[in-house]
């Protein structure tokens, strides 16, 4: 892979004034509910938690939790793997999970079945990015930031093989890149 910047599809100013939206709906959406826990579903969501829950006007505690489906490539292997739970109790809680981005809807899917388990009291699901055209099986996304092509996308906590976490913008890379 190229060390080249990858052009950009999103800015850092639009990131952060979505953000900052999707930061006062959730806050008024959950303003009577109380103790809401954000899940951040590692590593790619990483960012985009520490910015959304940084604004929060409402209670709330952060937990975080890690699955596996690409493992290095662009491809998904279809399988969901835990490698990491929540640590917390989120038995009769509000969750809201954190993800980074929504592909094809497995990984979500798995999360939401895997998490109801625990017995909270309410479950919705938050996604910077979301590509509609990827769609295999169909979730709910309470609160999306942007939906996007089926394009791969790198930066603000996401990456393709480990690069470009860091970057501040969303850039597009081509596999081959
Ligand atoms: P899904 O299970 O196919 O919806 O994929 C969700 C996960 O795949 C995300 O949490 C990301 O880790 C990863 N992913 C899917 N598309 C991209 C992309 O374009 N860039 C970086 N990661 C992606």
């Amino acid at each position: 892979m190229s060390d080249a910047a990858p052009p950009v599809l999103i800015s850092e100013s639009e990131i952060a004034a979505r953000v900052e939206e999707l930061a006062r709906q959730i806050s008024a959406d959950y303003q009577d509910k109380g103790d809401l826990v954000l899940i951040g579903v590692l590593k790619g969501a990483f960012i985009f938690l520490a910015d959304l829950s940084r604004q929060l006007t409402i209670p709330r505690t952060i937990e975080f939790i890690a699955v596996s489906s690409y493992e290095n490539s662009s491809v998904s292997s279809g399988a969901v793997r835990l490698v990491m739970d929540v640590r917390g109790n989120i038995e009769g809680r509000h969750v809201l999970i954190v993800e980074d981005i929504v592909d094809t809807g497995r990984t979500l899917e798995y999360l939401i079945g895997m998490l109801e388990s625990h017995g909270p009291a309410s479950i919705r699901t938050c996604a910077l990015l979301h590509k509609p055209g990827s769609t295999e099986v169909e979730v709910d996304i309470n609160y999306v930031g942007f939906g996007i092509g089926g394009e791969w996308v790198v930066g603000y906590g996401l990456d393709y093989a480990e690069h470009n976490r860091t970057l501040p913008y969303i850039g597009k890379v081509k596999p081959s890149d």
